[in-house]
């Protein structure tokens, strides 16, 4: 125990054994946020403290050090950060307990496990990511199908995976180094060793690193191809968005607005998520789609036809999209959720008013068209800084609750993009 130990100290005492350990300097130099106390203590942001504490217990051999941690407050001035103070540098404390395992999902016999397993050594090229985000998608239902897809089902016994954005702690590739947000599709675990080329870089700068996974990740492109390229809206349209509270939905009937739309009706379930759309999310007619016959409701709420479906839902949404479709209107096929979880032959609405009508019906996959991000993010990166571009999260913590999250999504829990915290 090194009884009163200063910060100056302290950050010596890590940086020097972490450099000792093969750790790359700026990170522990930096420790963003760090301040001295006048009493000779260091109050760390906990954000950095996870950081720092992280690296220690990855670097250092087992029972070498540990940090004691004195006190821990929350200052209510400043109520984004929790904040620990740190006294002391325990060199006999074990950290076998703290050693960081990855636990990681599994799709086994018996539906999910979650198990832990030691986070293997780096091979050369290769990042280890301290996951703090996860995406949970609609789509992840397809993948449990052992059924020939766009995307190869999961394996059973096999860690799921999906989308994700982390902090990298180690890295033995030269183009990301320690410090740096990456956005990857190694989720579903805490931690992941990533081939560098299977990263990217994200600045989370300007925006929170969840929106690299919402409205500036996959979701907000699809919402904007949809409506830009797969069914083009044009000035003066009406546009019809299913699911539309959602993390597609709730980006899109913005979008739809931006693009010239003279009315924009959205459907979502249940009076909550129905309200917001037409506070929060600009669309000018909200139907519940719990409520009442959806084809009579999204006639009244579009009196003069739609020209333009962003299809998420498929099945009913679909049917009654059609009979309320224009001449030459436009359809994206972007999802069909009713049917993901299916055990039966699903109803196909009747096609020949596509016919009569000189509809177009056009499916996506979103991941086809990773080449249009930049393009993407030139647009929504200054709706979101002005604020223009209003957005909703619905946030689960810790990987234990992953499947809870998962069920959600598909049974209308969210509201906004749906998240685990990890
Ligand atoms: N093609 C692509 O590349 C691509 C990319 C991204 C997403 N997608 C698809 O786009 C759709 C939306 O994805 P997302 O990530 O934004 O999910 P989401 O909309 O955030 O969540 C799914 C929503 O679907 C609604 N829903 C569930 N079951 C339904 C049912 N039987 N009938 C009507 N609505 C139902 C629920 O909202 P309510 O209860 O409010 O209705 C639920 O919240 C999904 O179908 C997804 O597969 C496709």
């Amino acid at each position: 125990m090194i009884d009163g130990t200063s910060s100056t100290s302290l950050v010596r005492l890590v940086r020097d054994t972490a450099l000792a350990s093969g750790v790359s300097a700026p990170l522990i130099t930096a420790l963003p946020g760090a301040t001295s106390l006048d009493d000779d203590r260091l109050r760390i942001p906990l954000t950095t403290l996870g950081r720092l504490w992280e690296l220690l217990a990855y670097s250092l051999p087992e029972g070498t050090a540990g940090l004691r941690v004195a006190e821990s407050a929350r200052l209510g001035s400043m109520p984004a950060w929790d904040y620990l103070l740190v006294n002391g540098v325990d060199l006999g404390d074990a950290l076998s307990e703290s050693l960081p395992y990855h636990r990681v999902v599994t799709a086994a016999e018996e539906h999910f496990t979650l198990t832990e397993v030691r986070i293997p050594e780096l091979a050369e090229g290769q990042i280890l990511v301290r996951n703090t985000w996860m995406s949970v998608d609609p789509y992840m239902r397809g993948r449990m199908d052992d059924a020939p897809s766009y995307i190869p089902p999961f394996e059973l016994g096999a860690p799921l995976e999906g989308s994700a954005i982390g902090v990298v702690i180690a890295s033995r590739a030269d183009s990301i180094p320690v410090g740096a947000h990456v956005s990857h599709f190694l989720g579903w675990r805490e931690h992941s060793v990533v081939d560098a080329t299977g990263a990217v870089v994200v600045d989370i700068d300007p925006v929170p690193a969840s929106a690299h996974l919402g409205p500036l990740g996959t979701t907000g492109l699809t919402a904007y191809l949809a409506l830009t390229e797969i069914a083009p809206v044009n000035e003066g349209d009406t546009v019809y968005v299913s699911a539309a509270a959602g993390a597609v939905g709730s980006v899109a009937g913005q979008i739809a607005r931006r693009l010239g739309a003279a009315r924009v009706v959205g459907s979502a379930g249940g009076p909550e998520k129905t309200a917001l759309l037409t506070t929060e999310f600009g669309y000018d007619a909200a139907i519940d789609r719990r409520e009442g016959d959806l084809a009579k409701s999204l006639a009244e709420a579009a009196p003069d036809g739609i020209d333009v479906y962003l299809d998420s839902v498929g099945g009913d949404h679909l049917d009654a999209a059609l009979e309320a479709m224009n001449p030459r209107g436009r359809v994206a096929l972007v999802g069909a959720i009713s049917g993901y979880n299916a055990t039966g032959p699903l109803a196909v609405p009747d096609l020949y008013r596509a016919a009569t009508k000189e509809l177009s019906l056009r499916g996506m996959i979103v991941g086809h068209y990773l080449d249009r991000f930049p393009e993407f993010h030139s647009k929504a990166m200054p709706w979101l800084l002005d604020g223009t571009l209003r957005t909703r999260e619905t946030v689960l913590d810790g990987l234990e609750n992953a499947t809870k999250a998962f069920f959600g999504v598909l049974d209308g829990a969210n509201t906004g993009k749906m998240l685990v915290r990890l």
